[in-house]
């Protein structure tokens, strides 16, 4: 059965290129972010992992802890890694979980078996600070992920889960937000101070509140 949204997700121990881990421990209270990739030494995972340490900064000033994962030995990740340091520009500074036996890859539904027997699609696991899942994400071999839009949702999901408000397609930080349906329009003004802008009644904004 996979992992669905809201679904508590599973804590594992697991050995990595800084050493062996507890999932929950090493997110804390903050959230966690684990991504899978098919396999190391391959050219779109190798450019994926270094976008990834590209933006690692800007994952932790969104208390982001991330977290990668293969089927591929620690031998194996920590060659890979120094390849992924000198052909992308960057010093990965994330663990690689090293997952021969497959446990956080079947844990977490990564291995498609009509995709590859073997190896793991490219998911991705967005986790709350309640440990619960706030996004997934499931991409091809062929398709290499952008780590862009995961840092926009991560901004959705945190300002949507502390204000009463949700996020227009291709919304990004600091644009006019949603106003919930549920609120009548006197409420929403109360609620909403910079300003409600009605479109309809069912289609409301207005200016991103904790900006
Ligand atoms: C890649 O990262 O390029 C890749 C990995 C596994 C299968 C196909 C492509």
């Amino acid at each position: 059965m996979s992992l669905r949204l809201g679904d508590i997700a599973p804590n594992f121990k697991a050995t990595t290129t800084a050493g062996d881990i507890d999932f929950y421990d090493y997110i804390g209270n903050g959230w966690g972010l684990l991504f899978s990739h098919p396999a190391d030494y391959t050219p779109v995972c190798t450019t994926e992992l270094g976008k990834m340490a590209f933006l690692q900064d800007e994952f932790a000033k969104r208390n982001v802890k991330i977290l990668a994962v293969s089927v591929d030995s620690l031998d194996k990740h920590k060659g890979w890694v120094n390849d992924i340091n000198e052909t992308q520009k960057v010093t990965v500074g994330y663990p690689l979980i090293a997952d021969p036996d497959k446990t956080v890859a079947n844990l977490y539904g990564m291995i498609h078996p009509n995709a590859s027997e073997t190896f793991t699609v490219r998911s991705v696991f967005v986790i709350g600070p309640d440990k619960k899942v706030k996004l997934t994400l499931t991409y091809p071999a062929s398709t290499g992920r952008n780590f862009y839009e995961i840092l926009r949702v991560i901004d959705s999901l945190q300002l949507t889960s502390n204000f009463s408000v949700s996020t227009p397609a291709d919304w990004k930080e600091g644009e006019d937000v949603i106003i919930s349906p549920a609120f009548s329009l006197e409420d929403a003004a109360k609620k909403f101070p910079k300003g409600v802008r009605v479109v309809k009644p069912y289609l409301r904004y207005t200016p991103q509140p904790n900006k």
